[in-house]
């Protein structure tokens, strides 16, 4: 069902209130879920997104804050005033949190790419996981652990993580990780892992090999970064995905549309969303659905692809789109 904008209006803030997170939950899942940081809970549109926040999403990633540039931008300097702000905005309204992300090769600072010792890495990592996920211990539900570890053919990516550990890298960062939280979810995270394909083989044959050597692995988040109208391969890789016997999660979903963005298009993308939360409502072992932003005005799609615009729920000024119809009609 589509409603009208005169229809919402009409509709009271209590009616409104835990409407995609509460009917997540009602249908046996755990959350339904966005990304935020500390500028937009501060910034000039935060009454917006603070009771967009606190009305639909029940679990809150952080979108750069938690990143290992901005909490230890030099070794051994941890600032953590942006990833608390999030932190405490979360917890004083009762949202799960989910840790984005320890181990990945972007928003890296230099003097960790510039490391060339195999044991010097390895207690760089140990201390880095320890001391961020220490601080939010018993705070934080879900972690990703390591993030975007394979190259579209399936091969590792050539970080400085591999070239000096290998594979091991992953081990030394999932035991960590269990061992500084222990009852933190811990996941593996990528994207691209929307359709058939050698990335999508790597990761399963990457968990048969973590799991088998016995190393502390709680689920694999698929990050679903998608294109209008590319949706189809979603809830059959997810399937895949759950086939290895960890817990699954959409953890960055939007679908960007080609300029120019036409009523057509925000159509069909209603049905996109539709179907890509009832690809995770079909797999039991999908515990839940985060999208990446609330409105579309501070979504990172236009400046990293200019002739795309408009994935997330909310338009520029945030009103809710036909998409987050999408959503709410797999939710009924
Ligand atoms: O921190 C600097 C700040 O000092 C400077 O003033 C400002 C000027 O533009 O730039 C700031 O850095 C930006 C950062 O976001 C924080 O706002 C970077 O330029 C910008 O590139 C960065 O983009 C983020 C991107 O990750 C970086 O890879 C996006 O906001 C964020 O949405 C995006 O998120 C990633 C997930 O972590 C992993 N999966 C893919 C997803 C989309 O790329």
């Amino acid at each position: 069902m589509k409603f009208s904008s005169t229809l919402l209006f009409m509709l009271t803030p209590a009616m409104v209130m835990g409407l995609l997170d509460q009917k997540m939950k009602a249908k046996g899942k755990r959350y339904f879920g966005t990304a935020l940081d500390a500028w937009h809970l501060s910034g000039s549109d935060q009454s917006n997104i603070k009771m967009i926040a606190g009305a639909d999403f029940g679990a809150i990633t952080h979108e750069n804050s938690l990143k290992w540039d901005a909490v230890q931008p030099q070794q051994g300097n941890y600032q953590f005033g942006n990833a608390d702000a999030v932190v405490n905005w979360a917890t004083s309204n009762n949202r799960l949190l989910r840790g984005h992300t320890l181990v990945w090769h972007s928003q890296l600072p230099q003097w960790v790419h510039n490391i060339n010792s195999a044991s010097q890495l390895t207690q760089v990592i140990q201390n880095h996981i320890n001391t961020v996920m220490g601080r939010y211990r018993g705070r934080i539900y879900a972690w990703d652990v390591v993030n975007e570890v394979f190259e579209e053919n399936g091969t590792f990516r050539n970080s400085v993580f591999y070239r000096l550990l290998g594979e091991n890298f992953i081990d030394i960062a999932f035991r960590a990780a269990r061992n500084a939280d222990p009852n933190a979810k811990l996941y593996i995270n990528d994207y691209n892992l929307d359709g058939p394909g050698p990335k999508i083989d790597a990761m399963i044959a990457l968990i048969g090999r973590l799991r088998s050597r016995g190393v502390p692995i709680d689920g694999v988040g698929t990050q679903a970064h998608l294109i209008l109208g590319q949706v189809g391969g979603v809830q059959s890789q997810l399937q895949r995905l759950a086939g290895t016997g960890l817990d699954v999660a959409i953890t960055e979903l939007d679908i960007r549309i080609q300029t120019p963005v036409t009523a057509q298009k925000l159509d069909q993308q209603y049905s996109d969303y539709q179907t890509v939360t009832r690809a995770c409502l079909n797999v039991p072992r999908c515990v839940g659905i985060s999208v990446w932003g609330i409105s579309d005005k501070h979504s990172w799609v236009d400046s990293t692809f200019p002739s795309y615009d408009a994935p997330l729920l909310w338009d520029d000024w945030f009103n809710r789109k036909n998409a987050y119809w999408g959503v709410d009609n797999a939710l009924n």
